[in-house]
């Protein structure tokens, strides 16, 4: 995996977002996999900046992300449909009909997950995927357990992950405690990987996914079977490494 340490959250920002830029200007219908959390929003912001710049067009691109809660509504502002709508594709010119986020209002959430990934493989694969990790070791919301699943499923919430997100929604008894999320193999599938890991509260999931060797208790650990990924961090979460 390439590394590089960047002096803090904007540095990181600005290293994703140019090779996301360069990705697309060297094929501007590039598959992107996107991720939500409060790790890419620096990135995002970027990104729009340059689509306004015109440094970037997303008119050609096709995104995925990673996840969503289930269920939930669209509507609702902590769902990651809502996320993203804010966060960069109501800000940019992507067209509607190119994004594609995990339905979290699928009334039949397995063959919701089935179609997600023979979406993937027939628009030929995510060129780049951008992922963030949590603070237990998880991408996308493959948690750290017994066993990984490959293909995008429904998969239920750890603790550690009900805690760190709880906090967004009004109680924890209305935070959603399933996902659908892209499993292993369909992230592993991507053509190049970049993974954002940002401060002080990472650097203990930074270290096990680098230093350690493969394990379920480290879902992100499985990067290191890819050929292509990129590992940007912010001083602290480096501090271990
Ligand atoms: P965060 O979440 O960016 O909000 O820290 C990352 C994740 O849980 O994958």
């Amino acid at each position: 995996m390439k590394k590089t340490i960047c002096k803090n959250y904007e540095k990181m920002s600005e290293v994703a977002a140019d090779l996301i830029v360069r990705q697309v200007n060297l094929k501007p219908n590039s598959i992107l996999g996107f991720a939500t959390g409060s790790t890419p929003v620096g990135t995002y912001k970027l990104l729009e900046e340059y689509n306004k710049a015109g440094k970037i067009d997303f008119s050609e691109i096709t995104t995925f992300n990673l996840d969503e809660y289930y269920p939930i509504f669209r509507s609702n502002d902590q769902s990651y449909y809502y996320f993203m709508q804010k966060n960069l594709f109501s800000n940019v010119n992507i067209k509607p009909e190119n994004i594609n986020i995990p339905n979290g209002e699928a009334s039949d959430p397995d063959a919701e997950c089935v179609a997600y990934d023979e979406k993937i493989k027939a628009l030929g694969g995510i060129d780049l995927q951008v992922l963030g990790i949590g603070r237990n070791g998880h991408i996308g919301f493959n948690e750290p357990g017994d066993e990984l699943i490959a293909q995008t499923h429904v998969t239920g919430l750890t603790q550690s992950t009900i805690d760190a997100n709880s906090v967004f929604f009004p109680n924890v008894d209305s935070m959603p405690k399933r996902a659908l999320t892209m499993g292993l193999y369909s992230i592993l599938n991507a053509k190049k990987i970049v993974i954002l890991i940002n401060g002080a509260n990472k650097a203990q999931a930074a270290k096990r996914m680098l230093c350690g060797g493969i394990g379920t208790d480290s879902p992100a650990s499985f990067l290191q079977l890819h050929s292509d990924v990129t590992v940007i961090l912010d001083e602290e979460a480096a501090s271990l490494i």
